[in-house]
């Protein structure tokens, strides 16, 4: 069975590593679907977050990584997969996860969004935070890999 783990990676964080290796022993493939919207401000390019996602993942050879743009149901119908994964890390998530996943169902009616519950030690994790704490010169290590973490030292360096 496929499923589809769709999301902005601005940057991966351990909290996104842990569902995608979660995922990887659950699912025959899992197509990591990085969202490409100039609309939406990201720090990394889509290149840069996919780079990123190839090299952190790569022990995972189940594992795809991919890119979107449009509506999430287009994708997963052009890919002939209806199953989408999230990962929910407390009640404040849950809003608005539940209204995408009866958006994308009432788009696509075969659509299904699974949820993972996120392991508790990610529960408070965020790429927005990471990039907050890495801006101010904190240290990020505990949040991310290393090339992730040397990436948003390279973005920071010098100012935005
Ligand atoms: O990591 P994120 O930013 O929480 O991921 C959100 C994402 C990419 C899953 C969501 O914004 C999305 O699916 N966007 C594509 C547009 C779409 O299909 N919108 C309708 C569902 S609300």
């Amino acid at each position: 069975m496929k499923a589809i783990y769709p999301g902005s990676f601005d940057p991966v964080t351990y909290g996104h590593l842990d569902i995608i290796e979660r995922c990887a022993n659950k699912f025959d493939t899992v197509i990591i679907a990085v969202l490409n919207n100039i609309q939406k401000q990201s720090l990394f390019s889509v290149e840069e977050r996919i780079a990123l996602l190839k090299e952190t993942t790569k022990d995972f050879p189940n594992v795809e990584i991919d890119t979107f743009s449009g509506l999430l149901t287009e994708y997963a119908k052009s890919k002939n997969c209806s199953t989408i994964i999230r990962g929910l890390r407390a009640v404040s998530d849950f809003e608005y996860e539940m209204q995408m996943a009866l958006v994308n169902k009432k788009t696509y009616n075969d659509m299904e969004t699974l949820f993972m519950v996120s392991n508790a030690e990610h529960v408070y994790l965020s790429s927005s935070i990471v990039k907050e704490v890495s801006y101010y010169g904190g240290e990020i290590a505990c949040f991310v890999p290393k090339v992730v973490e040397d990436a948003l030292t390279n973005k920071f360096k010098g100012g935005l």
